[in-house]
Order: C-alpha cells, then structure tokens, then sequence
C-alpha cells in the first residue's frame, strides 16, 4: 500500500457522512403492516431476552451495552454497524429467489449520479493513482444469455490506502466512481486501478466492540457494483480478489465463491484485467 493520502480520516468523520448519506436517501414510505412490526419486533425482543439468560448478563454489562449503543449513535455508526454485522442476511433473504447474477451487501458508501460514460470508460481518479491498473470488463444479458443494450453498470471502490471518495477527506468527489451504459454488444469495459483492503474504521464504537472482543475489522479489496437496465431486476453486488487477504475472514460476511475474480495479465502489458459477465432476472 502506498503512504495514506488522507491522514486525517476517522471514524467519526466516515461515520458522520455515511449517516448524513442515509438520512438524505430515499426510502419507501409506505406504511408497515402492523402485525408484521410486532411480529418482527417481538421476536427480536425476544432474541435478546434469549442472549441475557443463556450468558447471565450482569447488569454492569447491560450499562456498558447502553453506553456503547449511545456511542455508536453519536459517532454515526448506526449505517456501519448495520452494514457490517446486519445487512448480509438481509440481502441473502431480499435475492433468495434470484437466478442470474449474484448479489450481496452494498455497504454504506454508495452514492448514485456518478459521471455517466458509453461502453468503455476510464474512472475518474486523481494523477498518479496508486494501484495495479485493472482492466474490469464484461456483458449484461438476459437470464438467456442475449446481450442487453441500454444497462447501466454502476462501479464505486476504495482506493489503494482502502478510502472512499466522499466519505474520506481530501479525495475528488467522485474518484473511482463511474457508470457506464452499454452498446447494443451488452459489453461494458472500465479501467481503473485495484482497489485496497477496507479497514472499518478502528476508532470509533465499532472499532470499540471489535477490539474489546478480540475481532479484526477488515474487509476484503473489493469492487462494488450496480446492475440494472429496463424490464430488469437491479443487482447489488461486490467482486473480490482470488487469494487476497481477507477474503477467506471477511468481517462483513459478503463474500460468495461466484464472487471471486480471477485477474490475469493485462494484455496491453499494463497491470491486469478480468472479465465478468452479469446475467440479469426479470423485474
Ligand atoms: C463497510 C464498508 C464497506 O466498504 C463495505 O463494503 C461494507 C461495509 C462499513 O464500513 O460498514
Ligand atoms: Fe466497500
């Protein structure tokens, strides 16, 4: 890894922005049926009544767990926890019927509008972006295999220090941020550099439950990308790195074995490139 070109990121500071980020998305208003809120919400409850009696919680255990839920709030860590410990299983329930390409979790550091190319495409990324160059290709099709033209394949990753524009400082807004919308061929080709293993920041609440229980808090390198065109299911998902570190331990729990690429040689003789075909299920 190079030396950190944002020395000033903290936790407190991705986490503000990743919960100001969620505050202003938006979000499905519909009413919630409201047996189903206490369904839900009863066998949570339950859940953690279940924990209590089965450890012998103490009470000086259950103040440090509301000092520590008090924290995680004031740090904005509600979206990295969530996203982290929460939003695997959710996303395995969502996409349990799915037939074409895989999904998983799509973590706290998308932001939609990205600049918006044709076919092939360099990120956005500063002069002298460190990192392996990658050459990142594939085709979007149809779940029988028919290229689809007009999809759009969002990609957004961390840089080669593991931060993200926007949410770290320092960082042009939309670096390594980039969509392309494809030709009648269904292919799209991005170029961009390998992105970094992602440490979830280390000092704020989070890092404070992973350190006092012994945890580590990385993450694979990782691609993460949106996949959607017309008529189409939208995937979420993220692509890993074959026998990177981490992806055997990833905290997050998102990694899948469709998941894995396989990067070879580039055959421009610059860095390396894969390709990846995403197949998409009817809406
Ligand atoms: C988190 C960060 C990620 O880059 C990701 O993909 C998932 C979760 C996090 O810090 O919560
Ligand atoms: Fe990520």
């Amino acid at each position: 890894m190079s030396a950190p070109t944002v020395p000033s990121a903290t936790a407190a500071g991705s986490g503000r922005s990743a919960t100001e980020r969620f505050t202003q998305k938006e979000r499905s208003t519909s009413s919630v049926d409201q047996a189903r809120v206490s369904a839900i919400a009863t066998d949570a409850i339950t859940a953690l009544h279940d924990v209590i009696r089965r450890h012998g919680v103490t009470y000086a255990e259950y103040d440090a767990l509301k000092a520590w839920l008090i924290r995680v709030g004031e740090d904005g860590e509600w979206p990295l926890f969530l996203d982290v410990w929460v939003e695997h299983v959710v996303e395995e329930v969502a996409n349990a019927d799915r037939k074409g390409a895989v999904g998983t979790i799509e973590g706290p550091y998308y932001i939609p509008g990205s600049p918006e190319f044709r076919s092939g495409a360099t990120l956005p990324m500063r002069d002298g972006e460190q990192g392996t160059p990658l050459l990142f290709q594939g085709t979007v099709t149809d779940l029988d295999g028919n290229p689809i033209e007009d999809a759009r394949v969002e990609l957004w990753h961390a840089d080669d220090d593991g931060f993200y524009s926007q949410f770290a400082p320092g960082i042009p807004e939309w670096n390594l941020r980039g969509s392309i919308l494809t030709g009648a061929d269904g292919r799209f080709a991005f170029h961009t550099v390998k992105p970094a293993p992602y440490q979830i920041p280390t000092d704020g609440s989070c890092g404070a439950l992973i350190a006092a229980a012994g945890w580590h808090a990385w993450r694979p390198a990782h691609l993460h990308l949106k996949v959607s065109a017309p008529g189409k299911q939208l995937v979420t998902t993220q692509l890993y790195f074959e026998g990177g570190a981490h992806v055997q331990d990833d905290v997050a729990q998102a990694v899948k074995p469709e998941l894995i690429l396989r990067p070879t040689p580039a055959a421009s003789g610059h860095g390396e490139e894969v390709t990846y075909d995403f197949a998409l299920d009817p809406a």
